[in-house]
């Protein structure tokens, strides 16, 4: 079992943020969370990294029950690409330092790396096209090539499990396709972590994300394998609009149906 969370709330400020979620990732699963904007995505993936703790509930990581494990360790095991991250990330550091870090999962270098780290960190760079990019400034590069070196930087210490929140963001379409290519063959390949993507677009939902969860709210509104989730009845009532969802290319495609504002 990945992950296990058994009737997790968590309150802020007299508000419920999440509401009795129950939720199971087991390996070989990839997920796709899908939500409206506040719905609870992030919050819920905060408490998976153990930043944040259930008020309500139990739940387990990586076969560790909360209170049991190092969170250190625990986050070594945990890729996570977030924008959230890009803005904690020090914009001097070039951006193979950065992806140096993701061995020890800590926001800038502080421990030793040998050349085999420096050899993996390249070979990362490579595979995910942005060795061009190694001796360059974070500050420097764009959106999608921050992207692409944060997702080297979560795979450098080999996790067991790769979080994406809205990898996609703030990238044009041609690069969006290109980084759902190489999510792809990150899903494809040998020892693949298992992968929980997070986005507001059905259409970012890859083949390979054979489940989903969808969150409305703060509680969970549907979840299970990916064809029987997203289809057009279930997206409507999940967005309170009339849509209809398309298959093409194992993909799906939203359009919305009628006056939106009515
Ligand atoms: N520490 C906090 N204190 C008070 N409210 C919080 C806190 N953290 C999150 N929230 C609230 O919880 C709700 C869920 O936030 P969250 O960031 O999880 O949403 P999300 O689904 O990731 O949204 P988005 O798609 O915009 O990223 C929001 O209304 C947010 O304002
Ligand atoms: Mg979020």
């Amino acid at each position: 079992m990945m992950i296990e969370i058994k009737d997790v709330s968590w309150d802020r400020e007299q508000k419920m943020i999440l509401r009795n979620i129950d939720w199971t990732v087991r390996e070989g699963e990839h997920w796709c969370l899908l939500g409206l904007n506040g719905s609870g995505k992030t919050t819920l993936l905060n408490m998976i990294n153990g930043y944040i703790w259930p008020t309500t509930g139990t739940m387990s990581v990586l076969g560790k029950r909360f209170g049991e494990f190092d969170l250190r360790e625990l986050r070594k095991s945990i890729g996570w690409v977030s924008t959230s991250l890009q803005q904690k990330l020090y914009g001097s550091e070039k951006a193979l330092k950065i992806v140096l870090s993701g061995k020890f999962a800590t926001i800038g270098l502080y421990d030793t790396t040998d050349e085999c780290d420096v050899a993996k960190a390249e070979q990362l760079m490579r595979s995910l096209g942005c060795e061009a990019l190694i001796g360059r400034t974070y500050d420097t590069l764009s959106q999608g090539e921050r992207q692409r070196v944060l997702i080297a930087r979560a795979l450098m210490a080999s996790p067991k499990l790769l979080i994406l929140d809205e990898p996609c963001t703030g990238l044009d379409v041609f690069a969006r396709e290109q980084l759902l290519r190489m999510i792809e063959a990150v899903a494809g390949g040998e020892d693949a972590p298992t992968i929980i993507y997070v986005t507001h677009h059905v259409e970012e939902i890859l083949p390979c994300f054979g489940k989903s969860l969808l969150i409305k709210q703060g509680e969970v509104f549907a979840a299970g394998d990916t064809e029987k989730v997203l289809t057009s009845a279930m997206m409507s009532d999940f967005f309170g609009v009339n849509v209809e969802i398309e298959r093409r290319g194992g993909r799906s495609w939203l359009s919305v149906k009628g006056d939106l504002w009515k």
